[in-house]
């Protein structure tokens, strides 16, 4: 385990307003560094930068180097009274947690006119692509179609707030894109927000990376199915869950690290 690395998932992140929790940020740490450890390269790019919670955690992991590219419409509503506005409240992050932003490898707008060729121009052809745009069916439809247009062979992508009430068509969004893919791609991991797909040439490896990664020890590995594919459904206890929040409101975000060992 990185001890660095989990210190700053349990504590410094969760000073980021965001959604990515860390269960999940366990599994971003562990498919980044088995993707490093295989020599799999590749740039990293993200739909829905809200105010940087993921974008940071890919720049921890990944190291200043990477490549990350990210797009966002970045049109929250400015603070009543002129105050900082989303994306001001985003590099005002990174400055804080001394994780600049790479402002040439912003895109502002719509990732529903964003082209794969244009992902591919700026980092290269993408290892890890993190989906959490636009929630409706057309934007995970679009996101999917630009994640898998700009992939590497050996990339992944996560698709967030899949099989959550609150959005149904993010999943029917999947559901659609893995069956549009006839095969090619297959399911590898759930978590409670997310899943996780790839090449179904490099299934059998991301499973392997899964069941074997040591942050991940602490979760409960349940085997379910999905479109054709056995996916490692990670199940994170309700009294870790609880133990976690009660830690996390007593002010005690650095000891928090340890329920999940
Ligand atoms: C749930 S938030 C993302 C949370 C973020 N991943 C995190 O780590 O906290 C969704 C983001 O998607 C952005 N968004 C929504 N529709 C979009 C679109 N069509 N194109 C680009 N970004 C979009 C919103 O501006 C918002 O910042």
């Amino acid at each position: 385990m990185n001890s660095a690395l989990r210190k700053f998932i349990f504590h410094d992140l969760q000073t980021v307003e965001g959604y990515i929790d860390p269960p999940d940020a366990l599994v971003f740490l562990s498919l980044l560094a088995a993707q490093r450890e295989a020599g799999f390269d590749g740039g990293i790019a993200e739909v829905g930068v809200f105010y940087g919670r993921t974008y940071f955690l890919l720049r921890k992991i990944s190291g200043d180097r990477e490549r990350i590219l990210a797009i966002d419409l970045f049109d929250i509503e400015q603070e009543a009274g002129g105050g900082a506005t989303q994306y001001g409240r985003f590099i005002e992050n990174g400055r804080r947690l001394g994780l600049p932003v790479d402002e040439d490898l912003m895109i502002k707008g719509d990732s529903m006119r964003v082209e794969a060729e244009e992902i591919i121009g700026k980092v290269g052809r993408v290892r890890f692509f993190s989906i959490d745009g636009g929630h409706m069916l057309r934007h995970v439809a679009a996101d999917s179609r630009l994640a898998a247009g700009s992939l590497a062979d050996h990339g992944v992508i996560a698709f967030d707030d899949t099989f959550n009430p609150a959005w149904p068509e993010v999943t029917v969004g999947v559901a659609d894109f893995l069956r549009e893919q006839g095969g090619m791609f297959s399911a590898f991991c759930m978590t409670k927000y997310k899943t996780y797909v790839c090449r179904s040439r490099f299934y059998d490896f991301y499973c392997k990376v899964i069941g074997e990664a040591p942050d991940l020890r602490a979760f409960g590995h349940v085997e379910t199915q999905f479109l054709g594919s056995k996916v490692a459904r990670l199940h994170n206890p309700m009294r870790r869950r609880i133990l976690y929040e009660l830690m996390m409101r007593s002010g005690m975000s650095a000891l928090s690290e340890r329920a999940y060992r």
